[in-house]
Parts: C-alpha cells; structure tokens; sequence
C-alpha cells in the first residue's frame, strides 16, 4: 500500500465529509451473472442506514461490497467504485485487510471464536501487535462496555465465548468488532437467530453505538428498520426475459430518511413492498 492511501484508509480523525461511503454505480457479478446492477448511494456517517428489499434483491452482496468481503467469494466480480476516505477501497494498491478493520462485520449467526471471552475481543488487537496486558485489558473492557456486555462477563472472562447466550455472544462479536477502533459497522440480519429481548437489546445498542460509528444494517424485518434506521435503502428484483431467457438482478429502487421512505415513498414499488403486498 502507498504512503498515501495508507493514510486515507487508516485516519479517521482527518475526515468531515457528512458521507463515510460512496458507491458509485456498483454492478456484482458471480460468474457471468449479475446479481446487482448500477447501485449509487451515500452513507452518512454516524447514522444507521437500513437495507430492506425481499430475499434475493442483493442486500448482502451489496453490503460486502462495502468492505470487500465479496473478494472472498470465488467468481464474485465487482465493477463500479466504493469511496471512502476519498480512496476507491478497490483500487489496487489498497490493502483489503486494513479495509475489513475499518469497517468492521457482524453476521447473522453469532460466530464468536473458541476461545475465551477475553481472547475473542483481544484477538484483532494482538493481530495489530498489542501485547501489553494493560492495554489489552484496557481494549477488552472498553470494547466489552461499548457493546453493552461488560456488567454480564467481567467476573467471568476467561469463560468460553461459546457458552453464552445467543444475545450475548453477537454482543461479543459487536465487542470483537469494535476493539479493532472501526468507522464502520456492517450488519447483516444481526436479530434474525435472536428472541425478541436479545434483539432489543441489540437495538438499543446500536443507538448507542452511532456516537461513534456508522452502522449499516441489512434486515428483512420492516418494523426494524423503521424501529433501528436513520435512513433506509429499498432494493428489489428486476426481471427481463421469459423461461429459460428469464434473467433477474437487483437495483436499488429508493433511497432517503427512513420516515419518509416509510410514509411517503416517492416509488410505487416501495409503497406496495411496506404496504406487505410483496416480499
Ligand atoms: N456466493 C454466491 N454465488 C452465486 N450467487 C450468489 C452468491 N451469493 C448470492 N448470490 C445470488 O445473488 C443474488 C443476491 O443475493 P443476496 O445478496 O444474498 O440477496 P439478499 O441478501 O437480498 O437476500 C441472489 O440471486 C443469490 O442467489
Ligand atoms: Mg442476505
């Protein structure tokens, strides 16, 4: 990586841009095919942007292209730009993991390591080449407190990250996450293995976590991201062609503050998919 866009990637303190991520007229392709066609938005920064659409519209090849998880997909293609810092993350003497630290992953399945609470959130500061115990012990009880965790684990942290609950263990992955110091937090379907308790919980710690992140989060569940977002990416499924010819891909149809796009959408597809007459 250049001197330069090493510290494009790695300053967050020299930013005001209002957007932290641009896609600029993204298309993914696995294979020959195209799952998602000429995507343009801007992310604003500390806020939480929702990406609803039905199953298949491309709400998570869209989001992975935004930290370049899709380089780890064989056969997955990617044209188009992704700005950030001023810097297309897909320019070729940009570093893919110093991407991923920046803008960070939860899954949907809560996939914390086996290993300690400790050691999971210690791990990608001892990859950075942290060692100090007082400052690893200072990143995992900060990260453990900024993912809401810490009061449920600090008695018992060298437990198994495995033997806690569903809910606790993606708040650890949250943890994990956010003891790297990322800008941004991508979500995909983080609730959808929880009950409704852990996933207020989760909700309510993504409110807390926009004073220092920007969180985009894929759901399929509308009532959340009227619940979660500051705005809201609707994206649906395009067709063209019949039978065998038949080819589908997903586009971005609206784009706007989640009131708005909830009680005036500007689209019709939009209105009928909040409405629940598709999807
Ligand atoms: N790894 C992959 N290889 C091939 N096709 C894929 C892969 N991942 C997703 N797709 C296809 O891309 C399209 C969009 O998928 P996806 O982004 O998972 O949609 P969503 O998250 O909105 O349900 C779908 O047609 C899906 O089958
Ligand atoms: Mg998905």
């Amino acid at each position: 990586m250049s001197q330069v866009s090493q510290a494009a990637i790695s300053s967050p303190e020299t930013s005001v841009d209002p957007y932290v991520i641009e896609a600029r007229s993204i298309s993914v392709f696995y294979g020959s095919y195209m799952a998602v066609k000429d995507v343009s938005l801007q992310i604003p920064r500390n806020q939480i942007t929702a990406f609803i659409g039905p199953s298949g519209c491309g709400k998570s090849t869209v989001l992975r292209v935004f930290n370049r998880m899709n380089d780890l997909v064989a056969a997955a293609r990617v044209e188009g730009e992704i700005i950030y810092r001023g810097e297309n993350l897909y320019s070729p003497n940009v570093d893919p993991v110093e991407v991923r630290r920046r803008i960070g992953m939860v899954f949907q399945k809560p996939n914390p390591f086996p290993k300690s609470i400790y050691d999971n959130v210690a791990y990608g500061p001892r990859l950075l080449g942290i060692k100090k115990k007082s400052e690893l012990d200072d990143i995992v009880e900060r990260s453990l407190k900024g993912a809401a965790l810490w009061d449920e684990v600090k008695n018992d942290l060298k437990k198994s990250g495995l033997a806690l609950s569903g809910g606790q263990q993606q708040r650890l992955c949250i943890a994990r996450t956010i003891s790297v110091e990322p800008d941004v937090i991508l979500m995909d379907e983080p609730c959808s293995a929880l009950d409704p308790i852990a996933t207020q919980r989760i909700e309510e710690l993504m409110h807390e976590l926009t004073e220092r992140y920007t969180i985009i989060i894929v759901t399929h569940n509308m009532q959340q991201a009227l619940r979660v977002s500051d705005y809201t990416a609707f994206f649906n499924i395009r067709k063209a062609g019949e039978g065998k010819e038949e080819t589908r891909w997903g586009e971005l149809v609206e784009f706007g503050e989640t009131q708005q796009v909830f009680t005036q959408p500007t689209q019709h597809e939009t209105a009928d998919y909040i409405s629940g007459r598709f999807g």
